[in-house]
C-alpha cells in the first residue's frame, strides 16, 4: 500500500498519527480536508506532503464551479497558497503546487478537461516519487558496507514519501542486497517519528534495529559503535546547508567530532537553489503541547502551566554534511559548485 494514493474518487492517506497501534487509511474529499491533514501531520514527510498537496489541488479542481479555465486557474492559485502555508519548511510542498499550476497554466481547455489534467499530473508526481526513491536507494546503498551500524534520524521511509523511502530507502536497498545492518533509531522527540514510525517500518522489513533516545547518539558515536549517520531533509539550500527534523544538527556535530560520515538523502525537488544558505529557510514552530505532552495526544508529563518551545526543524551547516544522495548521484563538497549539476543534470 502506498502512503498517499487516489482511489474511488478521493485522496487516501495512511493516518500516521495512529501508527504503530493501528494501520488506518483516511479518505479526503476536499482541499480543506487535505490542508488540515497536512497541518495535523496525518500525512507527514517532505515528499509525502508534496504528493498530498498535488492531489489536494486535483480535489479542488474537481469540485470547482468555475465556468472558464481562467476562473478555475485563479481558484487553484488561491488553493495553492492555502496548501503552502500548512507547513513552511519542506520545499517539496511548494514544489508540487508550482508544478501542478505550471502544467495547468500551459494548457488550454474547459474546466472539466483541466480538472482531469490536474488529477493526471498529481498521479504522475506520485508515480515519479516512487521511481526516484528506488533510484536513490540503489545509488545510496553503494555508500553502505556489509556489517554497518547506522544512526537514522526521524522517519524517512515509505511513510514519509509515496513509497519506499529516502534515507530509509537506502537502508532498505542495502538490506535487500544482502548487507547485514544494524540500525540505531533516534526516537525523534517530540513527535517520536523514529520510535513510532521508523521502528514500525524496520520491523515490517525484518531489518535489525534498536531505538535510542536522541541524546544517546553522541555516546554510541564516541564508543566507536557507529559507521554511518543518515537522514533525509526538508529543504537544502544552494550551499548545501540542510534543514531537517530538529536534532539533526546535534547529531551531525557529534558525527563530525568522531570522524563518522553523515549523509542526507533527498530527491532533487528538496534542493532549493533559490536560497543561498540555510539561514534563509523558514523554520516551522509548532505547538508547545507536542513537547509538554509526551505523545501526540498523550498525558502531560510537565508541570501545569509550563511553557515550551517547539521548532520542528534545524539547519545543519554544510561543513557537517559528507555527501548528499540524490536520484542523479551523490553530491560532494563544494556543494555551491556541485549541487546545480545534480538538480538540473544535462
Ligand atoms: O515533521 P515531519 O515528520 O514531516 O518531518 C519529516 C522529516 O524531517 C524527514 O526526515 C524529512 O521529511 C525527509 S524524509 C523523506
Amino acid at each position: 500500500m502506498r502512503t498517499v494514493f487516489w482511489e474511488n474518487d478521493c485522496l487516501k492517506l495512511i493516518d500516521q498519527r495512529r501508527l504503530p497501534e493501528a494501520l488506518e487509511v483516511v479518505s479526503l474529499h476536499t482541499l480543506m480536508e487535505t490542508a488540515a491533514a497536512i497541518r495535523s501531520m496525518t500525512v507527514r514527510g517532505a515528499p509525502a506532503i508534496g504528493a498530498a498537496a498535488a492531489f489536494g489541488l486535483a480535489l479542488a479542481a474537481r469540485s470547482s464551479q468555475a465556468r472558464s479555465a481562467s476562473e478555475l486557474l485563479a481558484e487553484l492559485e488561491a488553493a495553492g497558497e492555502t496548501l503552502k502555508t500548512t507547513r513552511p519548511t519542506a520545499v517539496n510542498l511548494a514544489w508540487a503546487v508550482e508544478r501542478m499550476l505550471g502544467t495547468l497554466r500551459s494548457t488550454s481547455g474547459t474546466p472539466t478537461e483541466l480538472g482531469k489534467l490536474a488529477l493526471a499530473e498529481a498521479q504522475r508526481i506520485a508515480d515519479e516519487d516512487v521511481q526516484v526513491n528506488r533510484r536513490m536507494g540503489v545509488i545510496g546503498a553503494e555508500l553502505i558496507a556489509d556489517g554497518d551500524t547506522i544512526i537514522h534520524h526521524c522517519n524517512t521511509g515509505a511513510l514519509a514519501v509515496v513509497d519506499w523511502g529516502t534515507a530509509l530507502g537506502v537502508i532498505r536497498t542495502a538490506h535487500e542486497q544482502g548487507k547485514r545492518l544494524h540500525i540505531l533509531v533516534d526516537e525523534t522527540r517530540p513527535l517520536l517519528q523514529g520510535a513510532r514510525l521508523t521502528a514500525w517500518e524496520l520491523q515490517q522489513y525484518g531489518i535489525p534495529y534498536e531505538i535510542i533516545s536522541d541524546n544517546m547518539a553522541g555516546y554510541f558515536l564516541r564508543m566507536g559503535q557507529v559507521q554511518k549517520v543518515i537522514f533525509g531533509a526538508d529543504r537544502i539550500a544552494a550551499n548545501g546547508d540542510v534543514a531537517n527534523k530538529i536534532g539533526t544538527y546535534m547529531l551531525a556535530l557529534a558525527a563530525k567530532d568522531n570522524g563518522i560520515p553523515a549523509y542526507s538523502v533527498v530527491p532533487a525537488s528538496t534542493i532549493d537553489l533559490s536560497l543561498a544558505h540555510g539561514g534563509l529557510i523558514p523554520i516551522e514552530e509548532r505547538s508547545g503541547a507536542e513537547v509538554l505532552n509526551i505523545q501526540l495526544a498523550g498525558e502531560r508529563v510537565t508541570p501545569k502551566n509550563a511553557k515550551a518551545r517547539n521548532p520542528a526543524f534545524d539547519v545543519t551547516p554544510n561543513r557537517l554534511i559528507s555527501g548528499i544522495v540524490t536520484e542523479n548521484g551523490v553530491v560532494y563538497p563544494p556543494f555551491e559548485v556541485n549541487l546545480p549539476k545534480f538538480v538540473n543534470p544535462k
